[in-house]
Formats: C-alpha cells, structure tokens, sequence
C-alpha cells in the first residue's frame, strides 16, 4: 500500500489521508506551507489528483518533479484564466486527474471569489457522479471560510471539507489565523497538523481541539520549533517533525543567500490544448440556465451596490461644508512625466508593470489616493485632508477603505488622535516585494527603481478616463 512520507517519524497509510479534512494552523513562519507541500509531494507521487486555491502563488515549485498545471491570474501561470474556463478546468481535473494550481495572487478580492466558487462548485456536482479520489488544498483559507460569515464560496468548501468523503473529496485547509477559520470545519476535521501558536486566541483554538488541559497544551505547542508540530489523527497525538519539501517553495523565508529558479516541468501539450479550448469559447459552453443564473446574480449585486452608491451620495451631501480646520493645503504635486527607466532590468521592469495592470483594476478613489500619497511620500494625512485634497470622498475611504493597497504594503495606515491616517511606504514595499533583485540592483538600483514606481504611480490617477479596465 502507498504511504505518504510526511518526516523521519511520520508515514501515513494513503488511504488514511484520503477523504479526509486536514488541518494546518500555525502562526507565520512556523512551516505550515513547508507541511502542506510535503502533502501534495507525496500525494503527487502516489498519483492522487489534486487541485491548490494558492493564494499566494507559492506552490508553482512542485512543477520541478510534478506535471502540475498553473493556471489563474499570477506571475507563475501556464496558461492565464478567467471565471469562464473555471468549470471546464475543474471538470478535466476531475475527470482526467489532471494536478491543478489555482493561482490567484493577482486577482482582486470579489473576482477570486467567483474564480474558486465557479472552480469548486463544478468539483462538488461532478464528484457526486464520478466518485474518485480528490484532494482540495486551500491556503490561508480563513480567507476563504471566515468564522461567523455566510458566503457561497463558504458554503462550498464547508460541504467539500465536511461531506466530500463519500464524494471521493478531501481538503487540506492552512491557515495561520485558526480562531478566524469557521469553528465547524476546524473542530470535524479528522487529521490535524498544529504548528507553534503563541496567541491567547489561537491558544484557545488549540486548547479546543488538543484532548489536553490547558496548561499542557500551553506547554507543548510553545516548544514547538519550525517544521515541528502536534499531529492528531484518530487515536494518535503525538509532536512529529516534518520533512523540508523535496521541490521549491515559493514562500520560503527570504536569506540572503542566492535562490536559483528552478527548473520546471512542462504540462503535456493536449492539456493545453484542451484549457485553451475553454478559454476561446469562453462561456459558450455553459448550459443557459447556468448562464441565467450568473446574470440574475450579478444583477441583484450590482443593484445592492447602486443601492449604496445611493446612500453614500446622499450621506455625503448631508455633510455640512468641507472641513474647514484643515491645516495649509499641501504643495502641490510635483510634474510627473513618464519617469525614465534608469537602466533596470526588463524583469523588474514587467514586475512594475503587472503591479500596475493589477492597480488600475483598482476603483478610481483608491488610485486617487495612492497618486496622491506615492507623490508626498513620507508625509501622512487624515481620511478628512485626504478628501478635501486628493478628491476621494471621505465617506467612501471610510465606507471602503483601501484595503488592498495596504495588504500590498504600498500604503500604511495608522489610527491616530488627529484620525484615520494613510501614507505611502514605497521604500519598504520594494524592499519586500523586489527582494529577490535587490542583490543585482544594489543601493543605488534600489533608489531608481523606488524613483520610477512613484513616478508610475503618480500617473495612475491620469486615468480617470480610461475604461478599458473595465471592458
Ligand atoms: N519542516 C521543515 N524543515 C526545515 N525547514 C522548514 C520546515 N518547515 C518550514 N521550514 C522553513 O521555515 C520557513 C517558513 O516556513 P513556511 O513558509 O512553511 O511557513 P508558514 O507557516 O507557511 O509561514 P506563512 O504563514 O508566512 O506562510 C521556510 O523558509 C521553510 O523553508
Ligand atoms: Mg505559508
């Protein structure tokens, strides 16, 4: 029998993992990714289809010893997807056993949503008349299965992680904010990984699923070292190490030590062929009433949302005058012409430029916003300065905040007495995101390349009437 070599002291019948909802929690770092990817090496290895919700495209790397397809919206892709091919793919997944990667780093917030529910709603009807072996990993899927919140895409990975067993399906859920995953699904999940916590919250997480007093739980999970974990199956609890991956991991823990890019396998061409298939007939192949459906949907969101629109215009016309104790105006914001490149690399260059694909998605208060802060850069400013200066209504920038923009680390955002304050950080956010070119930029590269994306960014607001995105 086929068994999974999770580290030196851990071997797992296959059969045991399979149907089953597995667990991964543990706080940053603490080698949840590293424990969830050794699953789907080995799984991959046994030839267990699968597909991944990679939400941070780190996964591409199994690709160095497995035929894995990439698709979605993300720097490592085969093939670039949308919503329509979700279903199709799902299905010769399913179907032809076909190893899946849905990267979905670069899709905004609602169209990931639609982009997993679309993918997995198709693998729950298909698997009730195929039954076959299937494994769904989902990372950070508090995301994905908030606690105390009822969404469709909910919905469905709680039915995939809690009933899928008799269907063939299985999960393996990560997270690293246990008390934010739904209780439910957390507390039924038959096969439990827990990494080192040092949170009360999560503490209380664990101290419901370990068979433990408090105090020991305490104990045992505080002296737990990366890679290490409390592993709970049935019967069996016991502190195990894990393996490091066999294949790269995209989310390791930068050092400063080279990385060298591995070399990946290519999918079969007929794969390929097939998704490009889905992709011309986009959502031709959708049954009408599908098709109904999705439309009456949209509709009644889109009407909610006018619904809003409505209420913050008149909540904004409410307002007495502008506020009038605003301090000077500030400078006004420097010419920014096309920044010149200053020589960096092309690679960096298409870096800047998907940042920016993905920015222009953004609504036009938020791409106000970051122009207006990326060109004042260190200075901070209250959400009220901001609307007076940067025309972004205040009570949109309260209503919606620019949370994408701050989980990016292109601006910051502090609660201070004067208010609600934002500023760019675009230092920082080079550091973090270009980290693995800094070595060949050196300081001074570094300084350009901070100097052209504040100069791209200062443009964005110039595209006010730019409704490609929007087509
Ligand atoms: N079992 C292990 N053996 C050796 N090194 C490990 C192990 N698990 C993790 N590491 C190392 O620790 C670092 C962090 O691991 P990993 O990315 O898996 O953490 P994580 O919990 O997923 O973190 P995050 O919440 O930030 O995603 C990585 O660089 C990884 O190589
Ligand atoms: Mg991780």
């Amino acid at each position: 029998m086929h068994h999974l070599n999770l580290g030196p002291d851990l071997s797992l019948p296959l059969a045991e993992a399979s149907g089953q909802c597995v667990a991964i929690l543990g706080i940053r770092g603490s080698g949840k990714s590293n424990t969830a990817g050794v699953i789907f090496e080995e799984l991959l290895a046994a030839r267990y289809p699968l597909s991944i919700v990679d939400i941070d495209g780190e996964y591409f790397g199994l690709k160095e010893k497995y035929e894995v397809l990439v698709v979605g919206a993300g720097e490592n892709v085969d093939i670039e997807l949308d919503v329509d091919a979700a279903p199709g793919v799902a299905e010769l997944s399913l179907r032809e056993g076909v190893p899946v990667i849905l990267d979905v780093s670069d899709m905004l917030a609602e169209e990931r949503e639609l982009f997993v529910l679309e993918y997995l709603t198709r693998i729950w009807s298909l698997a009730g008349k195929l039954r076959k072996p299937y494994m769904i990993g989902i990372e950070e899927c508090h995301e994905f299965i908030p606690q105390g919140m009822r969404t469709d895409l909910k919905e469905v990975i709680a039915r995939i992680a809690l009933r899928g067993r008799k269907r063939g399906l299985g999960a393996v859920i990560i997270s690293q904010r246990s008390a934010k995953v739904e209780k439910d699904v957390l507390t039924q999940a038959g096969m439990l990984f827990l990494h080192r916590v040092v949170h009360e919250v999560d503490m209380r997480v664990y101290s419901e699923l370990l068979p433990w007093p408090k105090a020991e739980v305490k104990e045992q999970v505080t002296s737990l070292g990366v890679g290490e974990c409390i592993y709970l199956s049935g019967q069996s609890i016991r502190k195990v190490k894990i393996r490091p991956r066999h294949t790269f991991h995209g989310g390791f823990t930068p050092s400063f030590k080279p990385v060298e890019t591995p070399k990946l396998r290519q999918v079969r061409g007929e794969i390929l062929a097939a998704i490009h298939k889905f992709k011309e007939e986009k959502g031709a192949s959708l049954p009408e009433e599908e098709l109904q459906q999705r439309l009456e949907k949209l509709e009644a969101e889109l009407a909610l949302k006018q619904a809003r629109i409505r209420e913050l215009e008149r909540r904004l016309r409410e307002r007495q005058a502008p506020p009038t104790a605003n301090p000077a105006a500030p400078e006004p914001p420097p010419e920014h012409p096309v920044p010149p490149t200053f020589d960096l690399p092309p690679e960096v260059l298409r870096k800047v430029e998907r940042l920016l694909k993905r920015l222009r998605r953004l609504p036009i208060h938020e791409r106000r916003l970051v122009s207006f802060l990326a060109a004042r850069e260190p200075r901070s400013y209250t959400t009220a300065e901001l609307a007076a200066w940067a025309d972004c209504a205040e009570a949109t920038l309260l209503a919606e905040p620019p949370t994408e923009l701050v989980e990016l680390g292109l601006l910051s955002c502090e609660r201070l007495a004067r208010g609600i304050t934002y500023r760019a950080q675009l230092k920082a956010f080079v550091n973090r995101a270009f980290s693995g070119f800094l070595p060949e930029l050196g300081p001074q590269g570094c300084h350009h390349l901070v100097g052209y994306l504040r100069g791209r960014l200062c443009q964005l607001s110039a595209l006010e009437h730019d409704f490609s995105r929007i087509a």
